[in-house]
């Protein structure tokens, strides 16, 4: 059976952006695949958190991963932090990555021009993180977004580079994957690019009915188009993005007529998508408010799947010690 390999940063809740690029398909692919998935807690200190932070964050993202439907006992669900094998392996592909091809990573570029005053050795090396993170298991299917892409293309080169430095066919190289679909990027609610947790234009998959229906009055719109078929402003393209994923083909085909007629009203299409956000997240939300405080059963999913994650992890990073001539006295 092929593997399955994603993660997420612990840096805060997950949004719309991570649930319908990522999450949604990680659900789908544990009843075929066999799946790790994982809380990245390690990545998260890149931007230097609070410490009295960590955990919480760690917590929610697990409490959120688990109310959206994935299922312990299908997949793997652990925390980075709790495989020690990972960092190993990210120390020996360190030896292998080179300061010319990190600092010209796109995520490495616009981290280091937002974060001037700390642009540490992690946030270079975050790729080659990343590229253990899924090496260590050998995965051959990623599922990521859009904005994750050219992570994935380093960790096919990190892996063929080392089939090639030792003359061995050993990593895989894993594909970027969205379960038969082109990789999504959700936009932000505020016109810009895309949804995420460092923009401020996110709706949460905790966020009340309340809150959703005030962030969505609050997105950028205009006066409205006055020729028929016209070509669609960005931050209007991008409401017509959320709605074509949460909402039904007959709902965007309704808003994109009334588009080409110039009788669109904004209100009305905002009080769809609002509505129609609500209804796909406030399953989640509910499962969520029940999750939150089963100590015992958090507890019990991390120890679970820590254990299981290791038996693979340990395996690759013997495997890959011997083929780097490592041997014990
Ligand atoms: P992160 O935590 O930023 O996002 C987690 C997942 O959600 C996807 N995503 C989006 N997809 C579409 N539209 C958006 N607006 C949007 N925002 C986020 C991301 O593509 C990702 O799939 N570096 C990774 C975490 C990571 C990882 C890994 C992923 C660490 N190691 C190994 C896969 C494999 C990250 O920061 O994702």
């Amino acid at each position: 059976m092929e593997t399955v390999l994603s993660g997420i940063r612990s840096t805060g809740n997950l949004h719309l952006g991570n649930y319908y690029g990522a999450l949604r398909n990680f659900i789908k692919m544990q009843e075929e695949y066999q799946c790790f998935f994982f809380i990245a807690d390690y990545h998260s200190l890149t931007t230097h958190p609070n410490p009295h932070e960590m955990h919480g964050n760690v917590r929610n993202v697990l409490t959120e991963y688990l109310a959206a439907g994935i299922d312990p006992d299908k997949a793997t669900i652990y925390v980075q932090s709790d495989v020690p094998e990972i960092p190993e392996l990210y120390l020996l592909l360190n030896m292998h990555a080179y300061l010319g091809e990190l600092s010209k990573t796109a995520s490495f570029k616009e981290k280091a021009r937002k974060q001037p005053e700390n642009v540490n050795a992690g946030l270079l090396t975050y790729p080659t993180l990343m590229a253990a993170d899924i090496l260590i298991h050998n995965a051959h299917k990623v599922p990521v977004g859009k904005d994750q892409e050219q992570h994935l293309e380093m960790t096919r080169k990190f892996a063929r580079r080392f089939n090639n430095f030792y003359q061995v066919e050993y990593f895989r190289e894993p594909a970027a994957f969205n379960f038969g679909e082109d990789l999504l990027k959700i936009p932000g609610l505020d016109g810009s690019g895309k949804m995420g947790k460092s923009e401020g234009n996110c709706v949460f998959l905790a966020d009340d009915a309340k809150t959703i229906e005030k962030k969505v009055k609050r997105a950028l719109t205009d006066a409205g188009p006055t020729t028929p078929n016209s070509t669609k402003p960005d931050y209007i393209e991008n409401l017509f993005t959320i709605l074509k994923v949460v909402s039904t083909p007959e709902v965007v085909t309704h808003f994109e007529e009334k588009w080409n007629t110039c009788d669109i009203r904004y209100g009305d299409l905002k009080k769809q998508l609002a509505e129609d956000i609500i209804r796909a997240t406030s399953p989640i939300r509910e499962r969520i408010i029940d999750i939150q405080n089963n100590e015992a059963y958090l507890a019990k999913v991390t120890k679970e799947g820590a254990e299981k994650a290791r038996i693979s992890a340990a395996k690759t990073l013997r495997e890959v010690r011997e083929i780097m001539g490592f041997k014990k006295f």
